[in-house]
């Protein structure tokens, strides 16, 4: 019996040759497929030289070839990137456009309920901001103009560990609390004093990423660096250490041991370590498989976030919507499983939703909307995936997020 029942193995199949080949030549396309296609870095698209402002562009991967154009190829690179040829990248997104919708009609959808509601908070709709980290690099206000923006939408967002803001300084700029992703380090005493910190900020949630060992094979990223002849010692310099003290989040705490961000000897057993360590929730990120799952139930985690760190960890050609089914089996309801990876419509949120994800998270298109834009960028993107969830919800006959059952996809 297949594992992930989403998608037939020739759709797969399909998928994989649409991923590796010249013919998903669209906007959303990562530096590794530009090259390939000639394109280069710093090129812009005509046709988009007449948008002047945020709530001028149309989808939120319009906003993607206006980030490559205010950026630096090295921090574009930085924030495109996947690993080996970017095709994890792409798929997480291909993937959504091989899943139909099943409209019903003649549904009263006047009224829509949006929300939902996460560990005893409600939200106004299921789009969350996930951590992405440096944010500095793309905006000089960096997570802080996030959280602003995040804050005028109303929408959840996940500080990175290594955010070039404090947790103290983006949880005033939202004007509320944001959840703490964690790196956890190859030092407990520093993974301790991150968390005593975000416990400090009023963070309700820890989120454990899972999914990212130290030194990926970023490619696209190294390529960049390449093509930026820019001084970039102004920024970067003193390798890991010096990388290290330029977050924030490690203010004030002694770093002499740290030499990883994840340690590779890690086991289930530090998910009760950390359990026991803290009084807020603890969501593991990086989830893909059934398996891990259960475990991840088993050993106390409060919620699952499925995802492949968009595509930037291991080139695995899995796309985390086809993830999600058997993760949603192995968490069997017992607690709450989020996505991101790859969501770029209002209806990839719709999708997900009707395979069982309780809320739904993108990375880039933040940083692009950040990038092209500062933080009206950031909130025309959340305005859009709203509406455009609204719309499908509408359309598809679906009054509530709960309404939106796996009858409404076809698989
Ligand atoms: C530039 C960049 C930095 C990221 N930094 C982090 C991070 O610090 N912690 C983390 O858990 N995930 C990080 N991620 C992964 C995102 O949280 C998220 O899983 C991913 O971006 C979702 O895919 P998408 O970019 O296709 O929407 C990062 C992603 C990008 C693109």
């Amino acid at each position: 019996m297949r594992s992930t029942p989403s998608l037939t193995a020739s759709r797969r199949k399909f998928l994989r040759y649409l991923a590796l080949g010249p013919a998903v030549a669209s906007s959303f396309l990562v530096e590794g497929s530009l090259r390939r296609a000639g394109v280069s870095l710093q090129g812009s698209d005509p046709g988009l030289e007449s948008i002047k402002s945020a709530d001028q562009v149309l989808d939120v991967m319009e906003f993607e070839p206006l980030a490559r154009k205010a950026l630096p190829a090295a921090h574009f690179a930085y924030l495109a990137t996947g690993v080996d040829d970017d095709a994890t990248v792409r798929l997480n997104h291909e993937a959504y456009q091989h899943i139909e919708i099943r409209s019903r009609r003649l549904i009263n959808v006047e009224k829509l309920d949006t929300s939902v509601e996460l560990f005893g908070t409600k939200w106004e709709t299921p789009i969350f901001l996930c951590p992405v980290s440096s944010m500095k690099c793309f905006d000089p206000d960096g997570e802080v103009a996030v959280a602003r923006a995040a804050a005028k939408k109303r929408h959840l967002q996940m500080l990175s560990t290594v955010a070039g803001s404090s947790i103290a300084e983006v949880t005033a700029a939202r004007g509320a609390p944001v959840w703490q992703q964690l790196y956890p380090t190859n030092d407990w005493a520093v993974t301790r004093a991150i968390i005593k910190r975000a416990e400090a900020a009023g963070s309700p949630v820890l989120v454990f990423t899972v999914d990212h060992h130290d030194k990926a094979n970023n490619e696209t990223q190294a390529r960049g660096r390449r093509v930026d002849d820019r001084d970039c010692s102004l920024c970067h310099s003193g390798g890991f250490s010096g990388y290290l003290r330029n977050k924030p989040a490690f203010d004030g705490i002694d770093i002499s041991k740290v030499t990883m961000l994840y340690d590779p000897s890690f086991t289930w057993d530090y998910v009760k370590r950390l359990k026991d360590a803290t009084t807020m929730k603890l969501v593991v990120k990086g989830i893909v498989t059934r398996e891990d799952a259960e475990i991840a139930v088993e050993q106390g985690a409060n919620g699952i976030v499925v995802s492949n760190h968009g595509g930037r960890a291991e080139e695995t050609l899995r796309s985390t919507i086809e993830c999600l089914p058997e993760v949603v089996a192995g968490a069997k309801g017992k607690v709450p499983v989020l996505i991101d990876g790859g969501v770029r419509r209002g209806t990839d949120i719709f999708k997900a939703l009707a395979f069982g994800a309780t809320a739904v998270g993108f990375g880039r298109p933040q940083a692009w909307g950040l990038a092209a834009f500062g933080q009206s960028g950031v909130e025309a993107v959340l305005a859009i995936l709203r509406q455009e969830l609204e719309k499908i919800m509408r359309q598809a006959g679906t009054p509530s997020i709960r309404a939106i059952t796996r009858t409404f996809v076809v698989p």
